[in-house]
């Protein structure tokens, strides 16, 4: 069943996913060689709770941590961990909140130092995939719009593999609502999309095949032919005539880029 928000509950979820994008912030500023991801996870903890909010990937379905930190071949659900980040590392920084009620989920994908021309390229067209799929989200369009636009950006033009076994999906009072938002599939079809409508639309893509498995974890998911792959994540309420992008990136790209020890994707293959 999909729930369609009011404009106050929309602006409750902006709150929520604006401060998820105020975290990831806060972690682009410390991104570092020798910093580990679980020093990253208990930092994102805190900074949640002192802004009166709760992590909700913690607990959820048994999760153990606050975040999720997908490290180059991991594709997303890593495991925060004590291994020092290293150049040449590619990041995924995925991270949810309650706040009054509403979740905000929402993931970027970093590079520590250089990993090289191709694996920027990854990060370059997966992140333009994200808006060419946002800009699908207005109403009488369908998720299959979404779908097809990510797809093609990505496998199509650049021969890169779309994960097909996780996918976006609604967002409300519920981290996970209908309807699902796969990253690939065809134009015209699944469900209506309607005017306040929430969605986190998040494409997983891959640098090689589109294969992945799990690891005995149960959780922490990884390419199969162990090649990249790189995640980002926004939450948009589907508008009239225009996708409303709740979460925000220019604070965290603008961190990214005073971080010298990050390189910008954008910028570095300029
Ligand atoms: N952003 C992910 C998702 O949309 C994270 C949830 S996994 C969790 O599914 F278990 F850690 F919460
Ligand atoms: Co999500």
């Amino acid at each position: 069943m999909v729930i369609c928000k009011s404009p106050e509950q929309i602006e409750k979820m902006r709150k929520s996913a604006l401060l998820v994008s105020q975290t990831l912030t806060e972690v682009a500023k410390k991104l570092k060689p020798g910093i580990t991801s679980l020093e990253l996870d208990v930092f994102i903890g805190e900074y949640i709770r002192d802004h009166n909010a709760v992590p909700s990937f913690l607990n959820y379905h048994g999760y153990p941590f606050n975040s999720c930190i997908s490290v180059n071949d991991v594709v997303v659900h890593g495991f925060p961990n004590k291994n020092e980040l290293k150049e040449g590392d590619i990041i995924s920084v995925d991270i949810g909140v309650i706040l009054d009620g509403w979740h905000g989920d929402h993931a970027y994908t970093f590079a520590i130092g250089d990993p090289g021309t191709e694996v920027l390229q990854l990060i370059r067209v997966t992140k333009e995939s994200l808006y060419k799929g946002i800009e699908k989200a207005v109403a009488g369009n369908r998720i299959g719009d979404i779908a097809w636009a990510i797809q093609n950006h990505t496998e199509g033009k650049y021969g890169y593999g779309v994960v097909r076994e996780l996918v976006g999906h609604g967002l409300g009072e519920s981290m996970h609502e209908d309807p699902q938002v796969p990253n690939y599939g065809k134009r015209g079809t699944l469900s209506k999309l309607k005017e306040g409508m929430v969605l986190a639309i998040e494409p997983m893509i891959n640098l090689g095949r589109r294969n992945v498995f799990t690891e005995k974890d149960q959780w922490t998911i990884r390419t199969s032919d162990g090649k990249p792959s790189v995640h980002f994540e926004h939450d948009v309420a589907v508008g009239k005539h225009q996708a409303d992008i709740l979460s925000n990136y220019k604070p965290i790209e603008e961190a990214e880029s005073a971080n010298s020890n990050l390189v910008v994707a954008d910028k570095a293959l300029a």
